[in-house]
Protein backbone atom coordinates (compact mmCIF):
# COMPACT_ATOMS: atom_id res chain seq x y z
CA UNK A 1 0.00 0.00 0.00
CA UNK A 2 1.47 3.44 -0.85
CA UNK A 3 2.42 6.05 1.63
CA UNK A 4 1.45 9.44 2.36
CA UNK A 5 3.29 12.01 4.49
CA UNK A 6 0.78 15.04 4.96
CA UNK A 7 -2.20 13.21 6.32
CA UNK A 8 -2.90 13.11 10.32
CA UNK A 9 -4.08 10.06 11.74
CA UNK A 10 -5.54 9.80 15.19
CA UNK A 11 -6.57 6.59 17.17
CA UNK A 12 -8.43 6.80 20.45
CA UNK A 13 -8.68 3.41 22.56
CA UNK A 14 -12.15 3.37 24.12
CA UNK A 15 -13.15 0.83 26.13
CA UNK A 16 -15.77 -0.61 24.20
CA UNK A 17 -14.18 0.06 20.70
CA UNK A 18 -10.69 1.18 19.17
CA UNK A 19 -11.36 4.35 16.68
CA UNK A 20 -9.01 4.98 13.57
CA UNK A 21 -9.57 8.15 12.05
CA UNK A 22 -7.22 10.00 8.78
CA UNK A 23 -7.53 13.09 7.67
CA UNK A 24 -5.79 15.14 5.50
CA UNK A 25 -4.99 19.01 5.71
CA UNK A 26 -6.05 22.10 3.40
CA UNK A 27 -4.41 24.72 2.14
CA UNK A 28 -6.65 27.15 4.23
CA UNK A 29 -5.83 25.73 7.41
CA UNK A 30 -9.07 22.85 8.01
CA UNK A 31 -9.30 19.51 7.46
CA UNK A 32 -11.37 16.74 5.36
CA UNK A 33 -11.16 13.23 7.05
CA UNK A 34 -10.51 10.99 4.46
CA UNK A 35 -10.34 7.71 6.62
CA UNK A 36 -12.21 6.08 9.62
CA UNK A 37 -12.14 2.49 11.16
CA UNK A 38 -13.83 1.30 14.08
CA UNK A 39 -13.14 -2.02 15.93
CA UNK A 40 -15.05 -3.67 18.87
CA UNK A 41 -12.47 -4.31 21.44
CA UNK A 42 -12.80 -6.72 24.94
CA UNK A 43 -9.09 -5.59 25.66
CA UNK A 44 -9.94 -2.67 27.82
CA UNK A 45 -12.25 -2.43 30.98
CA UNK A 46 -12.91 0.55 32.61
CA UNK A 47 -10.18 2.81 30.29
CA UNK A 48 -7.57 0.30 31.42
CA UNK A 49 -5.92 -2.58 29.21
CA UNK A 50 -6.86 -6.08 30.68
CA UNK A 51 -5.99 -7.89 27.77
CA UNK A 52 -2.84 -7.15 25.76
CA UNK A 53 -3.53 -9.29 22.37
CA UNK A 54 -7.11 -8.43 21.91
CA UNK A 55 -6.20 -4.55 22.16
CA UNK A 56 -3.63 -5.13 19.76
CA UNK A 57 -5.45 -6.96 17.18
CA UNK A 58 -8.53 -4.50 17.71
CA UNK A 59 -6.18 -1.58 16.96
CA UNK A 60 -4.68 -3.34 13.98
CA UNK A 61 -8.04 -3.78 12.76
CA UNK A 62 -9.21 -0.49 13.12
CA UNK A 63 -6.21 1.13 11.44
CA UNK A 64 -6.92 -1.56 8.17
CA UNK A 65 -10.45 -0.52 7.95
CA UNK A 66 -9.30 3.30 7.78
CA UNK A 67 -6.27 2.65 5.38
CA UNK A 68 -9.11 0.75 3.29
CA UNK A 69 -10.94 3.61 3.31
CA UNK A 70 -8.19 6.18 2.05
CA UNK A 71 -6.08 4.60 0.60
CA UNK A 72 -2.87 4.51 1.79
CA UNK A 73 -0.57 2.67 4.63
CA UNK A 74 -0.60 4.19 7.92
CA UNK A 75 2.66 4.33 10.07
CA UNK A 76 2.08 6.61 12.79
CA UNK A 77 -0.64 8.55 14.72
CA UNK A 78 -1.52 10.89 17.67
CA UNK A 79 -2.88 8.63 20.63
CA UNK A 80 -6.06 9.68 22.44
CA UNK A 81 -4.82 9.71 26.56
CA UNK A 82 -7.61 9.23 28.94
CA UNK A 83 -8.31 11.17 32.16
CA UNK A 84 -8.02 8.34 34.80
CA UNK A 85 -4.27 7.40 35.88
CA UNK A 86 -4.04 11.66 34.51
CA UNK A 87 -2.84 14.59 36.28
CA UNK A 88 -2.83 17.94 35.37
CA UNK A 89 0.05 19.96 37.36
CA UNK A 90 0.81 24.01 36.30
CA UNK A 91 4.39 25.17 36.48
CA UNK A 92 5.65 28.25 34.96
CA UNK A 93 8.98 28.40 33.36
CA UNK A 94 11.09 31.55 32.88
CA UNK A 95 14.15 32.28 30.63
CA UNK A 96 16.39 35.34 29.06
CA UNK A 97 15.43 35.79 25.30
CA UNK A 98 18.96 35.08 23.82
CA UNK A 99 19.44 36.85 20.87
CA UNK A 100 21.37 39.79 20.48
CA UNK A 101 18.48 42.38 18.88
CA UNK A 102 16.05 41.05 21.22
CA UNK A 103 13.87 39.04 19.21
CA UNK A 104 12.27 35.78 20.36
CA UNK A 105 12.70 32.93 18.46
CA UNK A 106 11.74 29.17 18.16
CA UNK A 107 14.93 28.67 20.19
CA UNK A 108 13.61 30.74 23.21
CA UNK A 109 10.44 29.12 23.30
CA UNK A 110 12.21 25.69 23.32
CA UNK A 111 14.27 27.02 26.31
CA UNK A 112 10.97 28.11 28.08
CA UNK A 113 8.67 25.10 27.37
CA UNK A 114 11.77 22.87 28.55
CA UNK A 115 12.17 25.48 31.80
CA UNK A 116 8.31 24.71 32.54
CA UNK A 117 9.03 20.89 32.64
CA UNK A 118 11.36 20.52 34.85
CA UNK A 119 9.06 19.51 38.91
CA UNK A 120 9.82 16.69 40.52
CA UNK A 121 7.66 13.50 39.73
CA UNK A 122 7.28 10.27 41.68
CA UNK A 123 9.35 7.37 39.98
CA UNK A 124 6.11 5.94 38.48
CA UNK A 125 4.58 8.96 36.57
CA UNK A 126 5.76 10.62 33.74
CA UNK A 127 4.70 14.12 31.40
CA UNK A 128 3.21 13.28 28.40
CA UNK A 129 2.38 16.89 27.06
CA UNK A 130 3.07 20.52 27.87
CA UNK A 131 0.01 22.67 27.10
CA UNK A 132 1.26 26.08 26.98
CA UNK A 133 -1.30 28.52 28.32
CA UNK A 134 -0.15 31.76 28.07
CA UNK A 135 3.54 33.22 27.24
CA UNK A 136 4.42 36.54 29.28
CA UNK A 137 7.28 38.71 27.66
CA UNK A 138 8.44 41.52 30.00
CA UNK A 139 5.47 41.11 32.60
CA UNK A 140 3.01 41.75 29.53
CA UNK A 141 0.83 38.87 29.88
CA UNK A 142 -2.16 36.94 27.57
CA UNK A 143 0.34 36.41 25.11
CA UNK A 144 -0.02 33.19 22.84
CA UNK A 145 2.29 33.53 20.08
CA UNK A 146 5.79 35.17 21.40
CA UNK A 147 8.02 34.54 18.31
CA UNK A 148 8.69 37.34 16.47
CA UNK A 149 8.03 39.75 19.12
CA UNK A 150 10.81 42.00 21.39
CA UNK A 151 11.83 41.11 24.60
CA UNK A 152 14.13 40.56 27.37
CA UNK A 153 12.60 37.72 29.86
CA UNK A 154 10.45 35.24 28.40
CA UNK A 155 7.96 33.47 30.79
CA UNK A 156 5.32 30.47 30.11
CA UNK A 157 2.65 29.45 32.10
CA UNK A 158 2.00 26.07 31.12
CA UNK A 159 0.13 22.72 32.31
CA UNK A 160 1.91 20.02 32.47
CA UNK A 161 -0.19 16.57 31.94
CA UNK A 162 1.21 13.78 33.57
CA UNK A 163 0.49 9.76 33.47
CA UNK A 164 1.10 6.61 35.34
CA UNK A 165 3.99 5.06 33.38
CA UNK A 166 2.60 1.64 33.76
CA UNK A 167 -0.68 2.43 31.95
CA UNK A 168 0.73 4.72 29.03
CA UNK A 169 3.56 2.66 28.06
CA UNK A 170 1.25 -0.57 27.82
CA UNK A 171 -1.01 1.60 25.36
CA UNK A 172 1.89 2.67 23.64
CA UNK A 173 3.51 -0.93 23.21
CA UNK A 174 -0.32 -1.87 22.11
CA UNK A 175 -0.02 0.68 19.55
CA UNK A 176 3.60 -0.19 18.71
CA UNK A 177 3.09 -3.75 18.12
CA UNK A 178 0.01 -3.30 15.78
CA UNK A 179 2.49 -1.74 13.55
CA UNK A 180 1.94 2.42 14.26
CA UNK A 181 4.33 4.79 15.69
CA UNK A 182 3.13 6.89 18.43
CA UNK A 183 3.67 10.74 16.90
CA UNK A 184 2.16 12.43 20.16
CA UNK A 185 -0.39 11.58 23.18
CA UNK A 186 -3.39 14.16 23.60
CA UNK A 187 -5.58 14.46 26.32
CA UNK A 188 -9.18 13.10 25.03
CA UNK A 189 -10.77 15.96 26.83
CA UNK A 190 -8.81 18.65 24.97
CA UNK A 191 -9.41 16.65 21.61
CA UNK A 192 -13.35 16.44 22.07
CA UNK A 193 -13.30 19.90 23.18
CA UNK A 194 -11.89 20.93 19.87
CA UNK A 195 -14.98 20.05 18.12
CA UNK A 196 -17.53 19.76 20.24
CA UNK A 197 -17.82 23.07 22.21
CA UNK A 198 -17.58 26.70 20.92
CA UNK A 199 -14.76 28.96 21.46
CA UNK A 200 -17.50 31.60 23.25
CA UNK A 201 -18.59 28.26 25.58
CA UNK A 202 -15.04 27.66 26.70
CA UNK A 203 -14.53 31.41 27.45
CA UNK A 204 -17.27 31.63 29.70
CA UNK A 205 -17.21 28.63 31.47
CA UNK A 206 -18.52 25.24 30.27
CA UNK A 207 -18.41 21.60 31.38
CA UNK A 208 -17.78 18.79 28.72
CA UNK A 209 -18.70 15.64 30.14
CA UNK A 210 -17.75 12.31 28.14
CA UNK A 211 -19.82 9.45 29.44
CA UNK A 212 -18.12 6.18 27.70
CA UNK A 213 -18.60 2.59 27.74
CA UNK A 214 -15.97 2.13 30.81
CA UNK A 215 -14.92 5.67 31.98
CA UNK A 216 -16.73 9.12 32.66
CA UNK A 217 -14.33 12.43 32.16
CA UNK A 218 -15.34 15.37 33.55
CA UNK A 219 -13.75 18.27 32.18
CA UNK A 220 -14.04 22.65 33.03
CA UNK A 221 -13.10 24.84 30.38
CA UNK A 222 -12.99 28.93 31.38
CA UNK A 223 -11.64 31.52 29.74
CA UNK A 224 -10.79 29.25 26.51
CA UNK A 225 -8.42 27.05 28.52
CA UNK A 226 -9.01 23.62 30.44
CA UNK A 227 -8.60 24.39 33.93
CA UNK A 228 -9.45 20.74 35.34
CA UNK A 229 -10.16 17.25 34.82
CA UNK A 230 -11.39 14.69 36.83
CA UNK A 231 -12.17 11.00 35.33
CA UNK A 232 -14.61 8.24 37.66
CA UNK A 233 -14.58 4.30 36.33
CA UNK A 234 -17.87 4.20 35.56
CA UNK A 235 -19.77 4.06 32.12
CA UNK A 236 -22.49 2.53 29.54
CA UNK A 237 -21.34 -1.01 30.99
CA UNK A 238 -22.62 -0.58 34.35
CA UNK A 239 -25.89 0.73 32.61
CA UNK A 240 -25.97 -2.33 30.24
CA UNK A 241 -25.09 -4.33 33.35
CA UNK A 242 -27.83 -3.81 35.43
CA UNK A 243 -30.35 -4.34 32.66
CA UNK A 244 -28.77 -7.82 32.27
CA UNK A 245 -29.04 -8.65 35.77
CA UNK A 246 -32.80 -6.88 35.72
CA UNK A 247 -33.97 -8.85 32.76
CA UNK A 248 -31.64 -12.40 33.48
CA UNK A 249 -30.29 -11.89 29.97
CA UNK A 250 -26.92 -11.90 28.60
CA UNK A 251 -24.76 -8.46 27.94
CA UNK A 252 -24.46 -8.88 24.82
CA UNK A 253 -28.53 -9.02 24.72
CA UNK A 254 -28.74 -5.84 26.98
CA UNK A 255 -26.51 -3.92 25.10
CA UNK A 256 -28.57 -4.32 22.19
CA UNK A 257 -31.69 -3.51 23.97
CA UNK A 258 -30.51 -0.74 26.03
CA UNK A 259 -29.10 0.48 22.62
CA UNK A 260 -32.26 0.34 20.72
CA UNK A 261 -35.13 0.72 22.89
CA UNK A 262 -33.83 2.12 26.50
CA UNK A 263 -34.24 5.64 28.18
CA UNK A 264 -32.73 7.01 31.01
CA UNK A 265 -35.96 9.06 32.30
CA UNK A 266 -38.63 5.83 32.26
CA UNK A 267 -41.64 8.17 32.64
CA UNK A 268 -41.00 9.46 28.71
CA UNK A 269 -40.24 5.76 27.71
CA UNK A 270 -43.58 3.97 25.65
CA UNK A 271 -45.48 1.48 28.01
CA UNK A 272 -46.79 -0.63 25.58
CA UNK A 273 -45.50 -4.19 25.92
CA UNK A 274 -43.97 -5.02 22.51
CA UNK A 275 -40.33 -5.66 23.08
CA UNK A 276 -39.61 -9.36 22.63
CA UNK A 277 -36.77 -10.60 25.13
CA UNK A 278 -35.34 -14.31 25.92
CA UNK A 279 -33.86 -14.66 29.32
CA UNK A 280 -30.83 -17.07 30.01
CA UNK A 281 -31.78 -20.58 30.71
CA UNK A 282 -35.01 -20.35 29.37
CA UNK A 283 -36.56 -20.96 25.79
CA UNK A 284 -39.55 -19.14 26.68
CA UNK A 285 -39.51 -15.46 25.06
CA UNK A 286 -41.70 -12.85 26.35
CA UNK A 287 -42.72 -8.93 25.92
CA UNK A 288 -41.86 -6.19 27.74
CA UNK A 289 -42.41 -2.66 27.54
CA UNK A 290 -39.92 0.23 26.67
CA UNK A 291 -40.94 1.75 30.13
CA UNK A 292 -39.54 -1.42 32.30
CA UNK A 293 -36.54 -1.49 30.47
CA UNK A 294 -36.17 2.04 31.43
CA UNK A 295 -36.88 1.43 35.26
CA UNK A 296 -33.31 -0.76 35.09
CA UNK A 297 -31.65 1.99 33.38
CA UNK A 298 -32.74 4.92 35.18
CA UNK A 299 -31.57 4.67 38.45
CA UNK A 300 -27.72 3.64 37.40
CA UNK A 301 -27.74 7.05 34.79
CA UNK A 302 -29.32 8.90 37.55
CA UNK A 303 -26.24 7.63 40.01
CA UNK A 304 -23.74 8.40 37.13
CA UNK A 305 -24.96 12.03 36.71
CA UNK A 306 -25.10 12.48 40.34
CA UNK A 307 -21.17 11.02 40.96
CA UNK A 308 -20.55 13.80 37.91
CA UNK A 309 -22.15 16.91 40.10
CA UNK A 310 -19.99 15.88 42.84
CA UNK A 311 -17.00 16.14 40.73
CA UNK A 312 -18.05 19.60 39.59
CA UNK A 313 -18.92 20.82 42.92
CA UNK A 314 -15.56 19.69 43.72
CA UNK A 315 -14.35 21.74 40.84
CA UNK A 316 -16.13 24.91 42.64
CA UNK A 317 -19.58 24.61 40.47
CA UNK A 318 -22.27 23.76 42.68
CA UNK A 319 -24.64 25.17 40.13
CA UNK A 320 -23.62 25.08 36.17
CA UNK A 321 -20.83 27.83 34.65
CA UNK A 322 -22.29 30.11 32.42
CA UNK A 323 -22.34 27.66 29.21
CA UNK A 324 -23.78 25.04 30.96
CA UNK A 325 -22.84 21.39 30.28
CA UNK A 326 -21.98 19.72 26.94
CA UNK A 327 -22.37 15.42 27.08
CA UNK A 328 -20.56 13.51 24.44
CA UNK A 329 -19.74 9.79 24.28
CA UNK A 330 -21.87 6.74 23.78
CA UNK A 331 -23.73 7.66 26.48
CA UNK A 332 -25.30 10.89 25.83
CA UNK A 333 -27.10 9.42 23.10
CA UNK A 334 -29.18 7.78 25.09
CA UNK A 335 -32.81 8.79 25.02
CA UNK A 336 -33.98 11.18 27.75
CA UNK A 337 -30.48 11.85 29.19
CA UNK A 338 -30.34 15.10 28.25
CA UNK A 339 -34.03 15.49 29.86
CA UNK A 340 -32.66 13.92 33.32
CA UNK A 341 -29.53 16.04 33.28
CA UNK A 342 -31.58 19.32 33.10
CA UNK A 343 -34.08 17.81 35.83
CA UNK A 344 -30.98 17.15 37.73
CA UNK A 345 -28.67 20.30 37.40
CA UNK A 346 -31.69 22.31 37.71
CA UNK A 347 -30.64 24.01 34.34
CA UNK A 348 -31.91 23.93 30.57
CA UNK A 349 -28.19 24.97 29.52
CA UNK A 350 -27.64 21.25 28.93
CA UNK A 351 -26.88 20.06 25.41
CA UNK A 352 -25.75 16.98 23.57
CA UNK A 353 -22.38 17.74 21.61
CA UNK A 354 -23.03 18.24 17.63
CA UNK A 355 -20.27 18.13 15.23
CA UNK A 356 -21.53 17.46 11.32
CA UNK A 357 -18.24 15.26 9.91
CA UNK A 358 -19.83 13.79 7.05
CA UNK A 359 -20.70 10.19 7.92
CA UNK A 360 -19.66 10.47 11.63
CA UNK A 361 -22.31 13.00 13.42
CA UNK A 362 -22.37 10.31 16.21
CA UNK A 363 -20.69 11.55 19.59
CA UNK A 364 -18.72 8.14 20.02
CA UNK A 365 -16.00 9.94 17.16
CA UNK A 366 -15.85 13.09 19.06
CA UNK A 367 -12.78 12.56 20.54
CA UNK A 368 -11.23 10.62 17.57
CA UNK A 369 -12.47 13.55 15.13
CA UNK A 370 -10.86 15.80 18.07
CA UNK A 371 -7.57 14.57 17.68
CA UNK A 372 -7.07 15.25 14.08
CA UNK A 373 -8.69 19.16 14.59
CA UNK A 374 -6.62 19.99 17.44
CA UNK A 375 -3.14 18.22 15.72
CA UNK A 376 -4.10 20.19 12.27
CA UNK A 377 -4.66 23.21 14.29
CA UNK A 378 -1.17 23.63 16.23
CA UNK A 379 0.20 22.29 12.54
CA UNK A 380 -1.15 24.92 10.57
CA UNK A 381 -0.01 27.63 13.53
CA UNK A 382 3.89 26.47 13.04
CA UNK A 383 4.07 26.00 9.49
CA UNK A 384 2.49 29.94 9.25
CA UNK A 385 5.39 30.86 11.81
CA UNK A 386 7.76 28.54 10.24
CA UNK A 387 7.10 31.08 6.98
CA UNK A 388 7.17 34.23 8.76
CA UNK A 389 10.04 33.22 10.51
CA UNK A 390 12.93 34.56 8.23
CA UNK A 391 16.24 34.99 10.48
CA UNK A 392 15.60 31.54 12.39
CA UNK A 393 16.10 28.29 9.76
CA UNK A 394 14.92 25.50 11.37
CA UNK A 395 15.66 21.62 10.69
CA UNK A 396 13.50 19.78 11.35
CA UNK A 397 10.52 21.87 10.37
CA UNK A 398 8.95 23.95 13.43
CA UNK A 399 6.09 21.83 14.10
CA UNK A 400 8.56 19.06 14.64
CA UNK A 401 10.30 20.70 17.17
CA UNK A 402 7.33 21.56 18.52
CA UNK A 403 6.15 18.30 19.23
CA UNK A 404 9.05 16.71 20.44
CA UNK A 405 9.10 19.60 23.45
CA UNK A 406 4.97 19.53 23.94
CA UNK A 407 4.76 15.31 23.43
CA UNK A 408 6.82 13.17 25.18
CA UNK A 409 7.13 10.15 23.30
CA UNK A 410 7.65 6.74 24.21
CA UNK A 411 8.93 4.09 21.73
N1 LIG B 1 -27.96 5.21 21.63
C1 LIG B 1 -27.37 4.82 22.78
N2 LIG B 1 -28.11 4.73 23.91
C2 LIG B 1 -27.55 4.33 25.07
N3 LIG B 1 -26.25 4.01 25.21
C3 LIG B 1 -25.48 4.09 24.12
C4 LIG B 1 -25.99 4.49 22.85
N4 LIG B 1 -24.96 4.47 21.96
C5 LIG B 1 -23.89 4.05 22.64
N5 LIG B 1 -24.18 3.82 23.93
C6 LIG B 1 -23.29 3.35 25.01
O1 LIG B 1 -22.12 4.11 25.04
C7 LIG B 1 -21.04 3.32 25.52
C8 LIG B 1 -19.89 3.45 24.56
O2 LIG B 1 -19.52 4.78 24.46
P1 LIG B 1 -18.13 5.21 23.82
O3 LIG B 1 -18.00 4.58 22.50
O4 LIG B 1 -18.07 6.68 23.90
O5 LIG B 1 -17.13 4.53 24.87
P2 LIG B 1 -15.58 4.20 24.71
O6 LIG B 1 -14.89 5.38 24.18
O7 LIG B 1 -15.40 2.93 23.96
O8 LIG B 1 -15.18 3.89 26.22
P3 LIG B 1 -14.42 4.80 27.29
O9 LIG B 1 -14.45 6.20 26.82
O10 LIG B 1 -15.18 4.59 28.54
O11 LIG B 1 -13.05 4.21 27.38
C9 LIG B 1 -21.54 1.89 25.60
O12 LIG B 1 -21.85 1.58 26.93
C10 LIG B 1 -22.82 1.93 24.76
O13 LIG B 1 -23.77 1.02 25.21
MG1 LIG C 1 -14.20 7.17 25.06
Amino acid sequence: MARKDNHVVGIDVGTTQVRAIVGEPRPDGTISIIGLGVSPTEGMKKGAIIDLELTVEAIASAAAEAERMCGFKIDSAYLGLQGLNTELINNRGVVAVQSDDREIRAEDLERVIQAARVIALPLEREIVEVIPREFIVDGYDGIRDPVGMLGVRLEIDAMIVTSSTTSLRNLVRCVNRAGINVSGMILLALAGAEVALSDDEKELGVFFVDIGGGTTEISLFQQGKLRQLAAIPVGGDHITSDLAVGLRTSFYMAENIKIEYGSAFASLASDEADIEISSVGSREKRQISAKEISRYLEPRVREILQIIREEMVKMGWPELPPAGAVFSGGVSQMNGLIELASMIYESDRVRCAEHDFVGIQNPIYTNAAGLLYFVNRQQYRYSRQERRETTYQSKPGLWQRFKDWMFEIID
